[in-house]
C-alpha cells in the first residue's frame, strides 16, 4: 500500500509539473526572459508547437479516414465522391492521350498523302470513298489549322506531300505558275473564254525555214514551238500528194485585225449572219497562234479558192490527229463551238487530244467537259493504234501564286492550262510509232480511191446536187473569201500596217526571247 502512495503522490507532482509546464507557459516566459534564458524558451515553444501540428494531423487523418465499420456520415459521402472523380479524371485523361497519340502516329501520312489533291477531290465527283475520307480528314485538319484564312488554308492544301503513286508511272512533284493556266495546247477559246495574250509566242511560218506549201504573204505566223509539226503534216502530205494548190491562209492574227475583220463582216451581212462566223476580238482562237486556215491558190497563185477538205485534201482532215491538230469547227457541232461548219480551220492541240476529240468526233469543248471528270486517281487513258500511249488527268488551278502538279519521274509528259481555272497534264505511256509509213499511205490512198471511185460512180444527178451544195457553198464562199482570202487580202494590208508597227517588230524582238505563253510546259518543270 505505501508503496501504492508513493507511486500515486510521484504521478501527482508529475501532472502538476505537467500543468505548469504546459499550462503557465506565460509566466514560465517571463520568468525565462529575465533571466535571459532565451535558448531554453525557443526549443521548448518548439516542441509544443510540434505537438500541437501532430494533434492536427492526428485530427484531420482521422476526419479524411473512413470508417468502413460505421454508417457514412456526410464528410464520408463528400471524400467518397472526390476521391472517385479524381481517380475517374486521371485515368480517361491517360486513356484519350495515349489514343490519340497512337490515332496521330497512323494517320499522318494519310492526311500527308491526300491533302496535295484535296483541292479537286473536293469538286470530283468521280473520286473513291477512300479518297473521300482523306480528303475530309485533310479538310478538317486545315480547317482546325487555319479557319478563316483562306490563303493559309490554300497553302497547307499545296504542302510538300508524300502519296503512294499510281499505277501508270513513278511520281514526282512539280509546281506551275498558276497565271499558266490561260496558256498551254490545250487553251479553250471561244466566245465564252477569251485569249489572254496576243503575238507572244509566234512568228512568220517562213521563218521556221522549211515551206510546204503557199503562203498568203510572208508574214502569216504561227507558233514558233509547234510550227514543227504543222511542217512535219505539210511534209508528208506533200511528199504523199506532191504539188498541191494548197495555200495556209490564216495563222495568227491579232485582236486588232480580228476587230477589223468583224467590223467588216458585220457591215456586209449584219451582225447576227458577221457572228456565226467570226469570232468577236480576244475570242478568236487564230489569236492564240495555234490555229490556222487552208484555201486553195488559183491559177494567178493568189488563193482565193474555198478549202472544203475533199478530194486529196481530205487528207489532211482524216490525218491531222496524227500531227496534234483537229478540225476545230465541225458540222452537227454549231450550238456547243458557237461557229458554224468550217472545214478549213484546224487547231493545234498535242497529239493525245488530237487523237480522242477526232476518233471521239467530239469537240474542243467537250473533251474539256471530260477531261474534268479525270483526277490524277482516275486519269484519262488515250491509246492509238499505232503504239502511242497517255495518261491525261486535269488538275484544278491553286488560288495561289503556286500550283503543285504530281508528273511523273521518268516518263515524258506535257502540262497545258484550259484557260478555265485548270491544268491538264498528259504523260506518254508508250510513244506512237512514225506516223510517215507507207501503209498509212497505202491505207490513205484506198480511202482515197475509194472516195475517188464513188465520185466517179457518181452520175451527173449527183453532180447537179454538188451544185445545188456549190451555190449554197456560195454564200460562205463569199464570206470566207472575204474574211480569208479577198478581203483578207485587204485586212492584211491592214494587218501589214499594224505589223509594222507593232506586230512585226514584236515578232523579231519576241523570237529572240523564246516566251512560251502559248505552248506546252514540257519535261521537267523547274
Ligand atoms: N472563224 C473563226 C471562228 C474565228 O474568227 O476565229
Ligand atoms: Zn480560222
Amino acid at each position: 500500500m505505501g508503496s501504492f502512495d508513493e507511486k500515486y503522490k510521484k504521478i501527482k507532482e508529475n501532472r502538476e509539473n505537467s500543468a505548469d509546464e504546459y499550462g503557465n507557459a506565460e509566466s514560465f516566459s517571463r520568468r525565462t526572459e529575465r533571466a535571459g534564458g532565451q535558448n531554453i524558451y525557443s526549443s521548448k515553444n518548439k516542441r509544443k508547437k510540434s505537438n500541437a501540428l501532430m494533434r492536427r494531423i492526428r485530427h484531420l487523418k482521422r476526419s479524411l479516414t473512413v470508417d468502413f465499420d460505421k454508417p457514412f456520415d456526410f464528410y464520408d459521402q463528400v471524400l467518397i465522391m472526390f476521391v472517385t472523380l479524381t481517380v475517374s479524371c486521371i485515368l480517361f485523361g491517360s486513356v484519350f492521350g495515349v489514343a490519340a497519340l497512337v490515332h496521330h502516329g497512323k494517320n499522318r501520312s494519310t492526311v500527308v498523302a491526300a491533302s496535295e489533291s484535296s483541292d479537286e477531290s473536293k469538286e470530283d465527283k468521280a473520286h473513291s470513298d477512300d479518297n473521300i475520307k482523306k480528303d475530309k480528314t485533310v479538310s478538317e485538319a486545315e480547317n482546325s489549322a487555319q479557319p478563316s484564312d483562306t490563303s493559309e488554308e490554300e497553302e497547307s492544301e499545296d504542302e510538300d506531300v508524300s502519296r503512294e503513286g499510281n499505277q501508270f508511272f513513278a511520281e514526282t512533284k512539280t509546281t506551275v505558275f498558276t497565271d499558266k493556266v490561260y496558256t498551254g495546247d490545250l487553251i479553250l477559246v471561244n466566245k465564252d473564254h477569251k485569249c489572254s495574250f496576243d503575238g507572244e509566242n509566234v512568228a512568220p511560218i517562213i521563218d521556221s525555214g522549211e515551206i510546204y506549201c503557199a503562203l498568203t504573204d510572208n508574214n502569216v505566223s504561227f507558233d514558233k514551238e509547234r510550227v514543227v509539226y504543222l511542217n512535219k503534216m505539210l511534209a508528208d502530205f506533200v511528199k504523199h500528194y506532191g504539188d498541191t494548190d494548197l495555200m495556209i491562209a490564216c495563222g495568227y492574227r491579232s485582236a486588232k485585225t480580228q476587230k477589223k475583220l468583224l467590223d467588216n463582216e458585220i457591215a456586209s451581212v449584219g451582225k447576227e449572219k458577221a457572228e456565226r462566223w467570226v469570232a468577236p476580238p480576244e475570242y478568236s482562237e487564230h489569236q492564240t497562234g495555234l490555229a490556222f486556215d487552208f484555201n486553195l491558190n488559183n491559177s494567178e497563185g493568189s488563193g482565193g479558192i474555198q478549202y472544203t477538205g475533199e478530194d486529196i485534201y481530205s487528207w489532211l482532215n482524216n490525218n491531222c490527229y496524227k500531227y496534234g491538230f483537229i478540225v476545230r469547227y465541225p458540222a452537227g457541232k454549231e450550238d456547243i463551238t458557237g461557229y458554224e461548219q468550217e472545214t478549213w480551220h484546224f487547231r493545234y492541240v498535242g497529239e493525245p487530244a488530237a487523237y480522242y476529240i477526232m476518233h471521239k468526233d467530239i469537240t474542243l469543248e467537250e473533251f474539256h467537259e471530260e477531261i474534268k471528270k479525270h483526277s490524277i486517281d482516275d486519269p484519262l487513258i488515250i491509246e492509238n493504234d499505232y503504239g502511242g500511249k497517255w495518261c491525261v488527268y486535269y488538275k484544278k488551278a491553286s488560288k495561289n501564286i503556286r500550283t503543285k502538279l504530281i508528273v511523273p519521274s521518268e516518263n515524258a509528259f506535257s502540262v497545258s492550262g484550259d484557260n478555265c481555272g485548270g491544268f491538264i497534264v498528259a504523260v506518254t505511256l508508250s510513244e506512237s510509232e512514225y506516223v510517215d509509213d507507207s501503209s498509212y499511205y497505202e491505207n490513205d490512198n484506198e480511202s482515197d480511191n475509194e472516195s475517188d471511185n464513188s465520185t466517179d460512180e457518181t452520175t451527173s444527178e449527183t453532180y447537179d446536187e454538188s451544185e445545188t451544195e456549190y451555190t449554197d457553198y456560195t454564200d460562205y464562199t463569199d464570206y470566207t473569201d472575204y474574211t480569208d482570202n479577198n478581203d483578207y487580202t485587204d485586212n492584211d494590208n491592214a494587218y501589214n500596217s499594224y505589223g509594222t508597227e507593232s506586230e512585226d517588230n514584236e515578232y523579231s524582238e519576241e523570237s529572240e526571247e523564246s516566251k512560251s505563253s502559248g505552248g506546252w510546259l514540257s519535261g521537267l518543270l523547274e
